[in-house]
């Protein structure tokens, strides 16, 4: 039987991605409420049909390592909750569906474009963020927060 706890290598360095980010975010007042900061395109948009349809995707690709509440994982590591969190608080959306598209491990950009961006979209919707009316894409805007 395989031992549950998880791998050294999952911590992986964050560190380029968020150098990036923090001169990005320099000049922006960290005062601005949390509907004004949504609509100002900080927190990234996604759609219900995207959640739908990557919950889907997600089941049949990914969910016999990451489990199918993103919790109960059991090769790949948790995509919610803490872990997940401290890696992704502050990343670029952009960043995220740029990772699912090396998933799974064995094929890579295997799937389209469009199912990799519904998939992340599910991911974050899991993880507690609102959808909104514009699609999420890999060329999307917004930061990834999970503090509501
Ligand atoms: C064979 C098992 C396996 C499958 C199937 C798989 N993954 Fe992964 N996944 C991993 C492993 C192992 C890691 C950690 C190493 C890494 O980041 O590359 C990971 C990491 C991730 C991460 C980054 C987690 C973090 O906090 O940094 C995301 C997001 C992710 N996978 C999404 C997916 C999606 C979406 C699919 C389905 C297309 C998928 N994975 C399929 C094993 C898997």
């Amino acid at each position: 039987m395989r031992a549950k706890a998880t791998p050294a290598p999952f911590r992986r360095p964050m560190s380029s991605r968020c150098a990036g980010r923090d001169e990005a975010a320099a000049g922006e007042t960290e005062e601005a409420p949390a509907e004004d900061a949504a609509a100002a395109g900080d927190l990234p948009s996604f759609t219900e049909a995207q959640v739908a349809s990557g919950k889907a995707a997600f089941d049949a690709n990914c969910a016999v390592c990451h489990g199918d509440t993103l919790t109960n994982n059991t090769y790949g590591p948790p995509l919610a909750g803490e872990f997940f969190h401290e890696n992704w608080e502050g990343a670029a959306a952009a960043d995220l569906v740029a990772k699912v598209h090396t998933m799974p491990p064995s094929a890579p950009d295997s799937l389209s474009a469009e199912v990799y961006a519904d998939m992340a979209a599910y991911i974050l919707s899991v993880n507690g963020l609102p959808a909104g009316t514009e699609p999420l894409t890999a060329e999307s805007g917004g930061t990834i927060s999970f503090a509501q």
